[in-house]
C-alpha cells in the first residue's frame, strides 16, 4: 500500500497550487493529478451535479489503486466530502475541513472567504471555523469570475482587475484581519491582490493541508519507502491551455487527456 500513488484533484490547475506544497513536503511519493477542465467552474454547478463528478474522480482513483485522494478543491469538499467520504477505502483529505482547525486556532477576531459560489452558499469555512472558535467572525464572499481569470491567464487584463479590486473592497469593509483563499485557483491571483492590499492579508491555506496530510500519512505509516518522484497529469479537456495556465505553480510537461 505505502508505495501507491496519491491521487490530486480539482477543476484544473488550481490544485497545483496544492500539488506543489504537497511535492515539496513528499518529494518520494507517486502522484496522479486530475484537472477536470471539461468541467470546470464547479463553484457555478449543482449539489447534485458535483456529487456525480466528484464520484466519477473518485471511482477513476480506484482504478489507479491510489493509498489516498487528495481534494485540492473546495468546492468538492464543501458540498460532496461528507456524502462520498464512507463510500471509498482509501483515505480522502478535504481542504476546507482540514485546514479550518488551523486558521481557527489563530483565534482572530475577524477574518473574510473568498471562495466560489458553492462554497459561499455552503458556508462550510463559517461552519468548520465556527465550529472549534466561536469568536471568530467569518465574513463570505464569491468571486465566481476568479477561476476562469486564472485558467484564461487574463490576470493583468483590465477587467479583470477591476474586478478583483470591487470584491477586495467590498471585503476590506468588513475590517478583517485576514481573508482566506477559499478556492485553489486564488493563490493565481496574489500578485493582483497584493497591488490593493498587504500581500500578508491573505491567507493561502494550501502549506497547511500539505503539512496535514503529510502529519496523517506518517502516523498512518502510508508515508512511500522509495524514492519514486513520478507524476502523471490528466485533464478532461485542453490540456494545452492548463499546460499554460499551470506554469505560475507548476511547470508541466505534459498532461494526458481523458474521459471519466
Ligand atoms: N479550485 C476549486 C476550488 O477550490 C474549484 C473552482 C471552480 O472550478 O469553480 O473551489
Amino acid at each position: 500500500m505505502n508505495n501507491c500513488p496519491i491521487g490530486v484533484f480539482d477543476s484544473g490547475v488550481g490544485g497545483l497550487s496544492v500539488f506543489s506544497k504537497l511535492v515539496d513536503l513528499l518529494p518520494n511519493e507517486k502522484y496522479i493529478y486530475f484537472g477536470d477542465t471539461l468541467n470546470l467552474p464547479y463553484g457555478d454547478k449543482t449539489k447534485e451535479q458535483l456529487i456525480e463528478i466528484s464520484a466519477r474522480i473518485f471511482d477513476f482513483f480506484k482504478t489507479q489503486n491510489v493509498k489516498a485522494v487528495v481534494m485540492a478543491c473546495n468546492t468538492t469538499s464543501a458540498v460532496t466530502y461528507d456524502i462520498l467520504k464512507s463510500k471509498y477505502n482509501f483515505k480522502i483529505y478535504p481542504i476546507v475541513q482540514n485546514v479550518s482547525k488551523c486558521i481557527a486556532d489563530k483565534n482572530y477576531k475577524k477574518v473574510g472567504v473568498f471562495a466560489t459560489n458553492a462554497t459561499i452558499n455552503s458556508h462550510a469555512y463559517k461552519k468548520q471555523i465556527q465550529l472549534y472558535n466561536h469568536n471568530t467572525e467569518v465574513f463570505e464572499i464569491a468571486c465566481p469570475e476568479w477561476v476562469n481569470i486564472v485558467e484564461q491567464e487574463l490576470q493583468q487584463n483590465t477587467k479583470s482587475k477591476e474586478n478583483i479590486k470591487q470584491h477586495l473592497d467590498e471585503m476590506l469593509k468588513n475590517n478583517v484581519e485576514k481573508v482566506i483563499l477559499g478556492c485553489t485557483h486564488y493563490p493565481y491571483l496574489l500578485n493582483v491582490l497584493s497591488e490593493y492590499a498587504d500581500k500578508e492579508l491573505f491567507i493561502n491555506p494550501a502549506k497547511a493541508f500539505a503539512q496535514h496530510i503529510k502529519s496523517d500519512l506518517e502516523n498512518s505509516e502510508l508515508l512511500s519507502d522509495k524514492k519514486e518522484k513520478e507524476t502523471k497529469f490528466y485533464v478532461s479537456a485542453n490540456p494545452k491551455q492548463f499546460i499554460s495556465a499551470a506554469k505560475l505553480f507548476y511547470d508541466v510537461n505534459e498532461a494526458e487527456e481523458i474521459s471519466l
